[in-house]
């Protein structure tokens, strides 16, 4: 029988607890806002109002100041949907995008299997490095040397030269691990080795275990690089090449950053930016960024600038927003004119890449292009596709008052930068005196701290001619009276626009132009009809 009891799942409940924050679980039943250290919300295990239910993320666990109840993911997802233990990790384990493990539980074999995976590699390892500096390994070295690495980089980052012949399949024919951890393949006539003629980078775990390779070619032959494919060790979805060197860089700079190829991640490394890692043979995944949050909320992406890097940063955007929190500075770096971060630091050297750094772009900012270069917001139904856009987005943030931020943030910008095509084409082409100062003053102060009524008033505020990019003094007024104070203002501008066209056709009608009689007949009904609802507004 399958053993189910906890103990077998230790191994598997540690990734879970690794891989989903407390408050992206809770988080999605819970809307949960930060206040101090934690973030709160209304506890959903005992009826309340005000919110006692404290989530701490830094520790992993919640606890309700109400009822008491408290605990991790685990047994929150077993009490919010009345589970079992194993149910729950299951549930847990889809949101993870983990498969479950077997039943069986974690023995003594499965760790030795994955004691003797990594000792292959290992091994593996160090026969690579011999042979870079044997004559076999001359070019492998020569190239080495050719790309920047000295011989204390060669040493750090243990590269290698794995030779023509099947050096691991012969030296350690004795192994049962060959094909396991992918160094060896079976063919017709037996085993043979993966990686031949390359130059070899090995890819450490989170302990800095060796758990594959990566090969590059060095005839120019394609692909350029081969990669050791999944094994029990070692799953390249969800690991970030170079983060075992990059933990200390990562804590001292305060931020990571992430760049496309592994070489470059080494470079960076190696010439002022430490906290620099890169995914592996694959496009950035959730997991991957999963993994950096844990130690840090601060990346900077690094991409090339031309079509396949800003679609790549396209994604990473998506991506991460899930995992922004109020304190996270997540930004957009390229590198353009077809070069890599590798090739910037070579020709130009570390000040010129540290620009690219800096001039990193904000997220908001990087968002906010990307609604507007992939829709078309000079139509109706171009700003529909791209506020839905924003909006997905805006919804994968867990924190609801970052949340209503970030809508802010954007009502906002769709008010000032969209307005002027959504402008009404005015009916009564009169000129009418610019806005005074007071006036200006008070709805540049509705419109930043009410976007919702900017949105909603968008074609008249747009009509006025008003930068509502100023400074913003507060006028304490409510909502109800900052939509009365645009709606008066709405009906006094069109009074005043009807009472100078009457003038201009009584001056007509004066000078014996008989046919504007009708007109001014017109407006005079509009007149006593606004006036009528101008005083009814402003005596509710
Ligand atoms: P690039 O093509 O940008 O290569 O691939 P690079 O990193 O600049 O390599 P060099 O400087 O020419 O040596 C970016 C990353 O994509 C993966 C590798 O992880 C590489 O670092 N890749 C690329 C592969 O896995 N296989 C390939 O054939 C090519
Ligand atoms: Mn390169």
């Amino acid at each position: 029988m399958a053993p189910t009891n906890k103990f077998s799942y230790s191994n598997f409940t540690d990734e879970l607890r690794t891989r989903l924050s407390v408050l992206d679980v809770v988080g999605r039943v819970v809307p949960l806002t930060k206040k101090g250290q934690n973030y709160w919300g209304c506890c959903p295990f005992h009826n309340e109002k005000t919110p006692s239910f404290s989530v701490n993320e830094e520790k992993g666990f919640y606890h309700c100041f109400g009822c008491g109840e408290h605990g991790d993911i685990i047994s929150f997802t077993m009490k919010h949907n009345n589970m079992d233990f194993k149910s729950a990790i299951t549930e847990l384990a889809s949101q993870a995008g983990l498969k479950m493990p077997d039943y069986k539980p974690r023995d003594p074999h499965i760790v030795k299997r994955e004691e003797a995976l990594f000792d292959i590699c290992e091994k593996a390892a160090q026969t690579y490095t011999e042979k870079l500096f044997t004559p076999d390994g001359a070019v492998a070295l020569a190239y080495a040397r050719k790309r920047g690495f000295t011989d204390e980089d060669i040493k750090k980052y243990r590269l290698g030269y794995a030779p023509k012949n099947n050096i691991i399949a012969n030296k350690y024919a004795e192994s049962r691990y060959l094909t396991e951890s992918g160094l060896c393949r079976r063919g017709d006539y037996g085993l043979y080795d993966f990686f031949r003629d390359k130059l070899m980078f090995p890819i450490f775990n989170a302990n800095g275990k060796v758990v594959a390779f990566s090969g590059r070619s060095l005839d120019g032959s394609e692909p350029k690089y081969i990669n050791t494919s999944d094994t029990d060790v070692f799953h390249k979805r969800k690991t970030v090449f170079g983060l075992n060197f990059a933990r200390e860089g990562i804590h001292r700079a305060n931020r990571s950053i992430i760049v496309e190829g592994q070489i470059d991640a080494i470079k960076m490394q190696l010439n002022g930016f430490p906290e620099t890692v890169a995914p592996l043979g694959t496009a950035l995944t959730e997991d991957h960024i999963a993994l950096l949050c844990k130690s840090n909320r601060n990346i900077t992406f690094c991409f090339d600038g031309d079509g396949a890097g800003q679609k790549a940063a396209a994604r990473a955007c998506e991506l991460v927003m899930q995992f922004l929190r109020d304190t996270s500075d997540v930004k957009f770096a390229f590198v353009n004119g077809g070069k890599d971060p590798d090739e910037i630091l070579t020709k130009s050297g570390t000040d010129a890449m540290r620009k690219i750094i800096d001039d990193a772009i904000p997220l908001t900012e990087f968002l906010w292009d990307l609604a507007n270069k992939n829709f078309i917001t000079s139509t109706p139904g171009g700003r529909a596709q791209a506020e839905k856009f924003l909006d997905t987005n805006i919804e994968k943030i867990i924190d609801t008052e970052l949340k209503k931020h970030y809508k802010q943030e954007y009502d906002k910008r769709k008010f000032q930068h969209w307005q002027s095509w959504k402008r009404v084409k005015k009916t009564i082409d009169v000129k009418l005196p610019d806005i005074d100062d007071i006036t200006k003053n008070t709805l540049v102060y509705i419109v930043n701290t009410f976007p919702e009524l900017a949105e909603r008033y968008l074609e008249f505020l747009g009509t006025l001619g008003v930068d509502f990019d100023g400074t913003v003094t507060d006028l304490n007024l409510d909502f109800d009276a900052a939509e009365k104070y645009i709606v008066s203002l709405k009906l006094q501008r069109y009074l005043e626009k009807l009472n100078t066209r009457k003038k201009e056709l009584t001056d007509k009608l004066l000078s014996g132009d008989e046919s504007v009689r009708e007109e001014i007949a017109e407006t005079d009904t509009e007149i006593k009809k606004y006036t009528e609802k101008l005083k009814l507004l402003i005596t509710l």
